[in-house]
């Protein structure tokens, strides 16, 4: 008896943490998922602020592992961690850790499996046993041909139904044809008239006459960090919320 309690309470090491406010970042396989790094790390500048990541495979094509400051999760760890009936379920620790989970960029593909239900690799079990009173943001980032598909708006509207928050995509001049390569740090962003609370004052520039507009560029990841801060000072408010 003693030793089933003992194994009952095997824990996940990694993620022990010292913050006071824990974000989880689901990542899928979006081009704008190169700027996991530069997300992470500006996330960990917020005081009392944990971070862990959960990828797809196919996200991991887009950033350097080494690059991102804290742990990843992956389907392997998911099933790597439970052996036994006794041993913890990553997907269900994850869910009790996170006081926030933020799903940039999220692409097509895993928009359309949580608006589903449907729940086949560790990130969309995450949200499958989501906590909805817990906060969810995604930041939609597609090709524009994706994103001006009709089932688009109806799946955003879906997850927003469920309580989970836009952080809107962008539009950008694009200088590579309709493929959209809309998240390379080379393109120029151009502010979108609705989205006039972006940090952007610039005359948009000159373009050639190939250029177009590319709706459906992730949110830039400063726009990302000032959403999570208002939860982290929501959260401050209420503390025994994000206990
Ligand atoms: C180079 C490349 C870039 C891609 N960029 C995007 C993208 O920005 N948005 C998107 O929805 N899909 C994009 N895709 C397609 C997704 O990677 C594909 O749908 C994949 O199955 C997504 O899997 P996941 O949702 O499990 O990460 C891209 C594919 C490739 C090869």
């Amino acid at each position: 008896m003693q030793q089933e309690k003992q194994v009952l309470c095997k824990t996940v090491e990694s993620l022990n943490s010292s913050g006071s406010f824990r974000v989880l970042v689901g990542v899928t396989g979006s081009v704008a998922s190169l700027k996991l790094p530069a997300l992470v790390d500006q996330l960990l500048q917020l005081p009392g602020v944990d971070v862990r990541v959960v990828t797809t495979e196919h996200a991991k094509h887009f950033y350097k592992h080494a690059e991102v400051a804290v742990k990843i999760y992956s389907d392997k760890d998911e099933w790597e961690l439970w052996k036994e009936r006794t041993d913890p379920v990553l997907h269900i620790e994850l869910r009790r850790w996170a006081d926030l989970l933020v799903i940039a960029p999220l692409d097509a593909n895993t928009l359309g499996k949580i608006s589903n239900g449907i729940c086949d690799n560790l990130l969309t079990c995450v949200v499958r046993a989501w906590d909805t009173s817990r906060p969810l943001l995604f930041c939609p980032a597609m090709n524009t041909a994706m994103w001006l598909h009709p089932i688009t708006a109806q799946q955003i509207s879906r997850l927003k139904e469920f309580g989970y928050m836009e952080v809107p995509c962008i539009s950008k001049k694009l200088v590579c044809g309709d493929e959209g390569l809309h998240n390379f740090p080379q393109t120029v962003a151009v502010p979108n008239d609705h989205l006039s609370v972006l940090p952007f004052n610039q005359e948009a520039p000159k373009m050639p006459r190939n250029v177009q507009t590319g709706k459906g560029a992730m949110a830039e990841v400063s726009t990302i960090i000032s959403v999570v801060e208002q939860h982290l000072h929501k959260s401050k408010e209420k503390p025994e919320e994000s206990q």
